[in-house]
């Protein structure tokens, strides 16, 4: 949609022309959050904003990232290792080219122009777009043959080594594997997933920006990780396991008593209950139940901001409005939490008033505004 423009930003900044254009989504997850590390099901969609990557290979073996979202850029010549460097963006696509090298694959120099619609930070997986776009480019411009699965790993591999946030798979899996009109209901733990069929009938989903920036490096998604880590310890003593979510909430309760830190058990209960929610999720997603699919995503809301702790006033802002607005089928916070977007199940016929209604209630109690997204369900990475 913007490749006249970026093409022309590549001649403008490159003096080339850039030889091939790539697009990466990022996602939204309407129900299984903080369970992908844990083994969980997930329900996650790409959507059809993203990030778009143009590339020509140069001659001087020398890897150049720009960004039209971003003013920092960096010419690097080319080593057979790369460290993080500082906090700058193009730390993605270097922790991929990193990745590559380690692999053993011969890249040579390339000249790289980032663009993304994505709202950065927001938990709409940027981060996991910007990985995704650069490892599927270098796949093909190198003929390096991964297949996607592999790209979907490394970008993990990337997020949890090179950038040093202990995240699952989920975002990299929906990046790369995103169908239109699909959600992916995605084993974390065996990585099977079904494209299932995402009829919303007189609903659309609408993702509301709390316009509240983190970055998941300094927030305590890593904190909740090592939670989850000490509750499948302490169950390990008893239970053959290798997951939180290898039990049901009839078994944690049966071994309640070997969690001693109350914080950790409420933990592991939102991560067993949101398991068994996501099953019965996709059952009423199948069956067209929206009301039921509604009411499920409350509750994952409820238990992330009471149990998971990893809600905040601005999700909970958005999610209190929409319970008291009766075109709103279900709504919760979406992604890792403390700030970002929440998504929303909403009557396509009421959705102006819907944004003008969550519009006031939220900026009168937050002080600013948030943005109203109206989403569709789009493929993951491609080459256009
Ligand atoms: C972030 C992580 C994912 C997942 C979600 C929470 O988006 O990257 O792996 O853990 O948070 O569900």
């Amino acid at each position: 949609m913007y490749q006249q423009q970026l093409q022309q930003q590549f001649q403008k900044l490159f003096g080339v022309s850039a030889t091939n254009t790539y697009f990466a989504p990022g996602r939204t997850n309407l129900i299984g959050e903080h369970i992908d590390y844990n083994g969980g099901l997930v329900l996650p969609c790409a959507i059809t904003f993203g990030t778009w990557l143009l590339v020509a290979p140069n001659n001087d073996g020398e890897f150049r990232f720009r960004s039209l979202n971003f003013k920092d850029k960096a010419d690097l010549k080319r080593k057979e290792r790369y460290d993080k460097i500082g906090s700058y963006w193009y730390n993605y696509p270097l922790g991929i080219i990193n990745q590559f090298l380690k692999d053993g694959h011969d890249l040579k120099g390339l000249d790289m122009l980032f663009f993304g619609d994505l709202p950065i930070g927001s938990g709409l997986s940027s981060s996991a777009s910007i990985e995704i776009v650069t490892a599927f480019a270098i796949n093909k411009l190198f003929k390096a043959n991964y297949q996607k699965i592999d790209l979907a790993l490394m970008g993990k591999a990337v997020e949890n080594n090179f950038m040093g946030v202990s995240s699952g798979i989920m975002d990299q899996f929906a990046v790369t594997f995103g169908e239109n009109g699909k959600a992916l209901l995605l084993n974390c733990n065996t990585l099977d997933y079904q494209a299932v069929d995402c009829q919303l009938g007189e609903h659309m989903l609408a993702i509301i920006n709390t316009n509240k920036h983190r970055k998941l490096s300094d927030s305590k998604y890593n904190e909740r990780v090592s939670e989850c880590q000490f509750a499948l310890s302490a169950l390990q003593s008893v239970l053959d396991i290798q997951n939180l979510c290898d039990i049901d909430s009839a078994s944690l309760k049966l071994h309640e008593h070997l969690i001693n830190d109350v914080t950790v058990f409420k933990r592991a209960k939102h991560v067993v209950e949101e398991n068994e929610r996501v099953k019965q999720a996709a059952v009423e997603l199948a069956a067209h139940n929206l009301s039921a699919f509604g009411m499920l995503m409350y509750a994952s809301h409820d238990s992330l901001r009471d149990l998971y702790d990893v809600s905040g006033i601005e999700l909970d802002a958005i999610v209190d409005y929409c319970k008291t607005n009766s075109d709103v089928a279900g709504a919760r916070m979406t992604g890792a939490g403390f700030g970002g977007c929440a998504i929303a199940l909403v009557k396509k016929s009421a959705f102006n008033d819907f944004t003008a209604g969550v519009n006031k209630y939220y900026s009168d109690k937050i002080g600013y505004a948030p943005t109203v997204y109206s989403s569709h369900i789009g493929n993951g990475v491609m080459e256009i």
